[in-house]
């Protein structure tokens, strides 16, 4: 296992996938919550940081006790520590070092910097470069304008590297990251689906025994993988429950339903449509409308739970972005990002919880869902956010409304996939809007609704494009919708990019 410390920089999950693409198990811990030893940390990987070395409260951490005692790779931040932490002279950087550069030398004797190529593309992104090394240090990697890009500390397995390894534009970025991690530290690259599976199933059997467990399901990729580990591991102990809120997309309810039920899973679904619409009546505001479905929810999971006798955990889809602990670099003390999960289920409920995808990135649940056979219908959906068309409403919500955007949002996202651009897409969707347009059909002029189409790329929905969808296409979703939709004579495409525009439009 890998332990990456966490300085705060944007870049630290990257580094954490990257690893993990190489078969390697790594967790990310905050540099000032740094967990207990154990045998099974082979090594530690110092990230970057929004911070200066120089500053006066510059995070750092007792490097002496690390560096005794295991290989540790300092990136950017990371490196200049070890350099300044060594008496080593780290300043303000006089010309540019953000974006690309070529590496000019490479020391390719050096274990870190094995099979680099020379010219091999590097990315930078500090302000602060490293002007002078301490006696014991030797440069491995240099750029024409940058002398100092990568280091060795001599007679120890201590490493710093400017560049950073984990991005996409540092093209032999993964062969350091290998060097390191498989050669240096000498990790077994055993992090595969099969192993995840193999394992996680036989630690639920084990957690879990004769236990009943209730899950809610979405319809999602996670929800979904969860249920079926935990139904691999105690069969139909597993209750879960999939609540129709009547603010899902059209025929999704019976059409995923059907699809669990075909799964084996033990399955009840709830209609509690009315209840939903009853809460949502009259509210307009973004907030007080997840609220209400929030609470509407936990009553309505939470009677059924109640109905399933000797119930004692609670399965939960939770990722591991979801648990990581994001560390404040401007403040003392780490934050801990709350925990998101199946509407807040609230404490009274009493139940154990267990999560088996919570040292998972997203990816990787997708790929544990291949192994464990489930279709790609479900693996390759769209995120789809629990409020679900409620947020994509504005304005008041009635069943009528709703019934409006789910026949849109249907001809959308069957043309998407007609024409194969689902799979291009991050994310897609449609928008009814709270004004009414002039139009004019057949004689008839109209007083109608105006829908937003949204299909965006993304990694992973905190920085989105809007996807450059065919005119053609577009023109042909359009005319589908204004014929066929009664009540909507107006379609427009979004083409706002997050930031500063969101996803959604609520
Ligand atoms: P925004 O609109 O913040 O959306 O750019 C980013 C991603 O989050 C989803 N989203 C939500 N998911 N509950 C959810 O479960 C919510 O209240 C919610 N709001 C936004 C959105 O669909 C996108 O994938």
């Amino acid at each position: 296992m890998i332990l990456i410390l966490d300085f705060g920089s944007q870049y630290t999950q990257l580094i954490a996938r990257r690893v993990r693409e190489l078969n390697v198990y790594c967790e990310i811990h905050p540099y000032n919550h740094i967990p207990e030893f154990t045998d099974n940390v082979k090594g530690v990987i110092l990230s970057g940081s929004p911070c200066s070395v120089r500053d006066a409260d510059a995070p750092a951490v007792d490097l002496k006790e690390l560096t005794d005692r295991l290989p540790v790779l300092g990136v950017c931040y990371g490196a200049q520590l070890i350099a300044h932490l060594n008496g080593g002279e780290v300043l303000p950087s006089q010309i540019r070092e953000y974006g690309r550069a070529k590496l000019s030398k490479v020391d390719t004797h050096n274990e870190l910097m094995k099979e680099m190529s020379l010219n091999s593309q590097v990315w930078m992104s500090h302000a602060d470069t490293i002007a002078a090394l301490p006696q014991d240090f030797e440069v491995i990697a240099s750029t024409p304008t940058v002398d100092i890009v990568a280091f060795k500390v001599m007679g120890k397995e201590t490493y710093g590297i400017q560049f950073h390894p984990e991005v996409t534009h540092s093209i032999e970025g993964k062969t350091v990251l290998r060097n390191f991690v498989v050669h240096i530290c000498q990790c077994s690259q055993d992090w595969t689906p099969d192993i995840f599976v193999e394992t996680t199933i036989a630690a639920l059997k084990e957690k879990l025994g004769n236990d009943k467990v209730v899950l809610g399901l979405s319809g999602g990729v996670d929800s979904s993988v969860a249920a079926t580990l935990i139904h691999r591991a105690i069969g139909k102990n597993l209750h879960c429950i999939f609540v129709d809120n009547g603010l899902l997309r059209k025929n999704e309810f019976e059409d995923v339903l059907n699809s669990y039920k075909g799964m084996g899973l033990n399955v009840k679904g709830v209609d509690a449509r009315e209840q939903f619409y009853q809460a949502l009546a009259g509210q307009t505001d973004p907030e007080k409308k997840r609220k209400a479905i929030g609470k509407v929810f936990i009553d309505v999971f939470d009677a059924e739970a109640h109905s399933i006798e000797n119930v004692s955990w609670l399965g939960q889809g939770t990722i591991y972005p979801d648990v990581i602990e994001s560390v404040s670099v401007k403040g003392p003390s780490a934050t801990i990002k709350s925990h998101h999960n199946v509407g807040g289920l609230p404490d009274y409920m009493k139940l154990k919880v267990v999560e088996p995808l919570n040292t998972l990135f997203k990816d990787e649940v997708r790929l544990v869902g291949k192994t464990l056979g489930i279709d790609d219908t479900i693996l390759g959906r769209h995120p789809f956010p629990g409020p679900g068309l409620a947020i994509r409403i504005l304005g008041e919500i009635n069943e009528e409304r709703v019934k409006i955007l789910q026949e849109v949002d249907y001809i959308f996202i069957q043309s998407l996939k007609a024409s194969g651009w689902y799979d291009k897409v991050w994310q897609a969707g449609a928008i009814l809007l709270p004004v009414q347009s002039v139009g004019v059909m057949g004689d008839e002029r109209t007083y109608e609704g105006v829908v937003s189409l949204r299909a965006v790329s993304s990694v992973d929905g905190m920085t989105a494009d809007w996807s450059h969808l065919p005119y053609e296409l577009l023109g042909d979703i359009s005319n589908e919708i204004i014929n066929k939709v009664k009540g909507v004579n107006r379609v427009v495409y979004d083409i706002s990019t997050k930031p500063p525009a969101t996803i959604e439009w609520e």
